[in-house]
């Protein structure tokens, strides 16, 4: 029989985070719901949704990170799949956007999954199994970049250059993928966006799913490959 897979989510007390962690719970991974207020979490999730428990994970600075994930680890010692889901948007054009604003996108959007996956991975390939979902945008692919707001931009195509390099550091056990969601409607998306979170989950869902002989250090819509 095989084992219950261990799925760990951040950002994942609403949105797209929260749609992802439903989806895979659904398909029985149990998962962990990373986020920042674990009393607010536990009222999301109903016994309907499949085995999610709330885990406290805040990304706003490397020595939170570092406490959060040592409590984790202490808790669930195996995880088989990463989705770094949690951002933030700074819409500020080039000359409003202050040094503050890029460090924060910087910190939440790419150094933060950049840290996750620095801890993950190697546990992850010694136990022969892992996957990585990140989640991040088409405004973060070089082809979009001058179009998206700067700081979310520079911020995602960051965490697109760390897929890619960490996908092939680890590709013998691991599937390690990017995905941009399309445009979702969630606080940062706003109510206008054309998609449902279930919708802009889909792939990540899909992503964390990949068999074997599944793809790596690619960039992914709907299921389907996109240019960096
Ligand atoms: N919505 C779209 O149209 C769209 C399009 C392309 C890509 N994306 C990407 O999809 C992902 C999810 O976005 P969303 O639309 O679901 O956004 P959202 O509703 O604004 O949710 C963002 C999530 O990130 C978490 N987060 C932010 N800063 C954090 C921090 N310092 N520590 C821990 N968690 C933090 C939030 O937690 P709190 O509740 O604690 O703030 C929340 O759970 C993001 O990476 C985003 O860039 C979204």
């Amino acid at each position: 029989m095989s084992q219950t897979k261990v799925a760990l989510v951040t950002g994942a007390n609403r949105g797209i985070g929260l749609a992802i962690a439903k989806g895979l719970a659904k398909q029985n991974y149990h998962v962990l719901m990373g986020c920042r207020d674990i009393n607010a979490a536990e009222k999301l999730v109903d016994k309907t949704d499949g085995k999610i428990t709330p885990v406290t994970l805040d990304l706003s600075d490397a020595d939170a990170i570092a406490t959060c994930l040592n409590d984790i680890d202490q808790q669930y010692p195996k995880i088989d799949v990463l989705v770094n889901n949690a951002g933030v948007l700074e819409r500020e054009e080039l000359d409003q956007l202050s040094p503050e604003q890029l460090q924060q996108s910087m910190q939440v959007n790419a150094l933060a999954p950049f840290a996750l996956m620095q801890f993950f991975a190697p546990k992850m390939a010694k136990n022969r199994f892992g996957r990585i979902v990140n989640v991040s945008s088409g405004w973060g692919a070089t082809s979009g970049m001058l179009e998206g707001p700067v700081a979310y931009a520079i911020s995602k195509s960051s965490l697109n250059v760390m897929t890619q390099i960490i996908a092939k550091q680890y590709r013998k056990y691991l599937k390690v993928n990017a995905m941009c969601p399309g445009w979702v409607r969630t606080r940062m998306g706003g109510m206008a966006a054309t998609r449902s979170p279930e919708k802009g989950a889909e792939t990540a869902i899909w992503l964390a799913g990949l068999s074997n002989d599944g793809p790596t250090g690619e960039f992914f819509r709907d299921k389907k490959q996109i240019a960096w």
